[in-house]
């Protein structure tokens, strides 16, 4: 009796997971008309984001971009990446239509946790040291014209109110980043009114009228390029930042530079995002002259994107209270590889808990947020080893469980697919409310089916080759039989970084692109 005690015990708790996991399996579907539902209910607010600025929570930020590369650019660029864990200098020769890309070097760095979170001083310093090491390797004949400045084009991978093609102001972090030192706002909050004796970073207490007010920076607000030319003048590194861009919009301008069929780019990787060519006339806030092409590139901050259409789970709402940015990029949130490791933690620990899954004892590891990457789920989930032997060596490793059987491996990787399906289901539906937006969803009835272009980069997009499948597999049950022929996904690889340099020179200064 004791045995089938036990044993009954174990079905229990068993069921019990299971239930668990159908329940998030249920959560998580995303069939067809859902999907339509949320492109439609995306196009809806890209319009509104047009129209007005804050009209809607897809910000449609306009990026000055009205040219995108023509392939004629030519000379030595830089460029800086910044965005995701890493940011990454590179140096680009262009050699024009003829040519191309005659080369390219880059270094790749990683962002210490710390400054993720700490001053923004301390992390554009980080980024000048680093590009001023870069930029002494330079050799004799990757050295720019002796005549000009050396120019770079700054990826900026965050949502920027851009004023100009090379200026532009943080609207707020994303993709854990949370730097608060800059703007400066009235604090009446403080009680101390001593710069030295606060919890916030205060800069200078104001007598008004005999009260004491004292101002706290918070980063968000400032021109990006100005911090940025500050840290160069720091380390004495005499540069002109030529460009400032969204991954993006260099990303766009990589696929355009190969490709004159790109119409829009997408960003699957750390954070999601799109960006777009669309007509001036379809862009009612633009109050400036009309560019001679008639076309602004639009960077939507889809990751912002929410919708009762959106399927959620509990799993989710926890994630997005405890993260640094609460209430918003729930689109971000559900899709990119930031979160989807993190959203299965949150089930298996979940699933620990309440049906000892693991065991009576619930792994501690598992408890620590963000602990399973979604470069680990993505290797679990394309385990192919008849028992296994990935999702248990990752799961030994990572999170210390020690003791599994193939059952309960076959169950995590179920997990993963459920997970990662949603997203990428996710990611294609968002494609597919562009494709609308610009008319190319459907055939034209003039004839001539144009072709239209997305270019595609991220690491989610790149090494997580199930969800990438998955939403290329969706996008065709989305538009028909037209992806591969006329709809076409084509990886721009380091298409930010690249881009960037190529919009340094076709808005250099010193040339003529
Ligand atoms: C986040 C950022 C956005 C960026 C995207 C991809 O969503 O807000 O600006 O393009 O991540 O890196």
């Amino acid at each position: 009796t004791v045995v089938m005690k036990r044993q009954m015990k174990k079905s229990r708790r068993w069921a019990k997971a299971m239930a668990i996991v159908k329940e998030v399996e249920e959560k998580c579907e995303t069939p067809i008309g859902k999907l339509r539902q949320v492109a439609d209910a995306m196009a809806i607010d890209m319009h509104a984001g047009l129209a007005s600025e804050g009209g809607s929570e897809l910000k449609m930020i306009i990026s000055y971009v009205d040219n995108l590369p023509s392939g004629n650019e030519e000379g030595l660029f830089y460029a800086l990446d910044l965005g995701g864990t890493n940011f990454r200098v590179l140096r680009v020769h262009l050699g024009g239509r003829e040519k191309g890309v005659i080369s390219q070097e880059f270094e790749e760095v990683s962002i210490p946790p710390h400054l993720m979170t700490g001053s923004s001083h301390e992390l554009f310093d980080y980024i000048a040291q680093a590009l001023a090491k870069f930029v002494a390797t330079e050799s004799e004949d990757s050295h720019p014209l002796p005549s000009r400045k050396r120019e770079i084009g700054f990826t900026f991978s965050f949502p920027v109110r851009q004023l100009s093609i090379a200026s532009g102001t943080l609207i707020k972090w994303t993709k854990g980043f949370s730097i608060e030192d800059a703007v400066i706002l009235p604090n009446f909050f403080c009680e101390t009114n001593l710069c030295s004796n606060c919890s916030f970073q205060l800069i200078m207490t104001l007598r008004v009228y005999g009260l004491a007010v004292c101002f706290l920076m918070a980063r968000v607000g400032q021109d990006v390029v100005g911090e940025l030319t500050k840290a160069l003048d720091r380390v004495g590194l005499d540069m002109h930042v030529a460009a400032l861009v969204n991954d993006t919009i260099g990303t766009l301008a990589r696929g355009r530079f190969y490709d004159p069929d790109v119409v829009a780019a997408v960003i699957l990787g750390t954070g999601t995002n799109a960006a777009y060519v669309e007509r001036t006339q379809a862009i009612p806030k633009w109050h400036s002259p009309v560019p001679k092409s008639g076309e602004m590139v639009i960077n939507t901050e889809w990751g912002n994107f929410r919708s009762s259409h959106i399927p959620l789970t509990e799993y989710d709402h926890a994630l997005d209270v405890e993260s640094l940015n609460p209430g918003e990029q729930i689109f971000e949130k559900t899709i990119s590889g930031m979160y989807l490791g993190e959203i299965v933690r949150r089930v298996l620990l979940r699933m620990a808990e309440e049906a000892s899954f693991f065991g009576d004892n619930v792994p501690e590891k598992l408890r620590l947020p963000f602990i399973l990457r979604t470069p680990v789920m993505s290797s679990m989930h394309h385990d192919t080893s008849p028992d296994l032997k990935i999702v248990d060596g990752k799961l030994k490793d990572v999170l210390e469980i020690t003791h599994t059987s193939l059952k309960m491996r076959k169950v995590v990787v179920s997990l993963c697919e459920i997970v990662a399906t949603r997203g990428a289901r996710l990611s294609a539906g968002g494609i597919y409310s562009i494709l609308k937006k610009i008319g190319r969803d459907t055939l034209k009835g003039d004839g001539e089916p144009r072709k239209a272009v997305i270019a595609l980069d991220g690491g989610l997009f790149e090494h997580y080759t199930k969800f990438r499948t998955c939403m290329e597999s969706t996008l065709q049950e989305l538009v028909g039989e037209k992806v591969g022929k006329d709809i076409v996904i084509e990886h721009s690889n380091d298409g930010s970084g690249i881009g960037a340099a190529l919009l340094a020179a076709s808005h250099s200064k010193y040339l003529e692109a």
